[in-house]
């Protein structure tokens, strides 16, 4: 498959780019500069310039599927949340429907449908998180939004624990990718939004309970 990966240069767009790699699949990776391009070679991947805020027509023309796993980060202000974190997915939702692209995978954030108990800054990112995911619902799309729990960068067990609602807890990155990967040929996750943690199940099998 060939595979558009959004926020390529990131940590978790990282290891997507390796282990799309290494599953035999074609991974290009977005950057926003040139310089970022040996990033994505070094793991395999095809670099492909573009910005979320604009035109992404080009970098996602021939694909068979598009993952989301860009971010404003947190420390800039609201202004990027509203910008990347909703309307550059909504943008790359937008051209993935317009060259006729069936599967994309969201990587959203866990609470994205609930931000009651949040404050502040975090709030407001909860919130943006999930009107992009509410768009993308809306679309014809083959579709799956993930929603992990806090995001850490050790190894990868493997093992997950999925559900409409789960408990929050942390997960490695690595697990994220291997899930988002893993979610693009598994029928049963597509048109599903689920939280995402550390667990007992096995990829494969936990995305088949969904
Ligand atoms: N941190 C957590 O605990 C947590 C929990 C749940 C969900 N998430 C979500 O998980 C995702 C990945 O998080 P992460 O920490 O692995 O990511 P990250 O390392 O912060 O990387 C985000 C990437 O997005 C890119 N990006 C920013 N603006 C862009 C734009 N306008 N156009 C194209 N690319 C752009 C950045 O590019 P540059 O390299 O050029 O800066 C960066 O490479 C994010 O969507 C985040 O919201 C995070």
């Amino acid at each position: 498959m060939k595979v558009l990966v959004a926020g390529a240069n990131g940590k978790t767009g990282r290891l997507l780019i390796q282990y799309l790699k290494e599953d035999g699949h074609e991974p290009y990776g977005m950057v926003r500069k040139e310089e970022q391009k040996s990033n994505i070679e070094k793991l395999g991947g095809i670099p492909v310039l573009a910005d979320l805020k604009k035109d992404v027509g080009h970098a996602v023309k021939g694909m068979d599927a598009v993952i989301f796993a860009a971010g404003s980060g947190s420390s800039t202000g609201p202004d990027q949340t509203e910008a990347v974190d909703r309307d550059g997915a909504i943008n790359l939702v937008k051209h993935t429907e317009k060259f006729g692209i069936k599967k994309f995978v969201m990587l959203s954030a866990i609470n994205a449908d609930d931000s009651s108990e949040a404050e502040g800054s975090f709030k407001f990112y909860l919130d943006m998180k999930s009107q992009a995911d509410e768009y993308l619902k809306r679309t014809e799309l083959d579709y799956t939004i993930v929603r992990p729990g806090g995001l850490t960068d050790e190894e990868s067990t493997s093992k997950i624990k999925v559900g409409e609602k789960v408990a929050r807890d942390n997960i490695p990155r690595a697990d994220v990718a291997k899930t988002i990967i893993a979610s693009l040929q598994e029928p049963n996750a597509y048109h599903k939004t689920f939280e995402l943690v550390s667990g007992d199940t096995q990829i494969e099998d936990a995305l088949k309970t969904l």
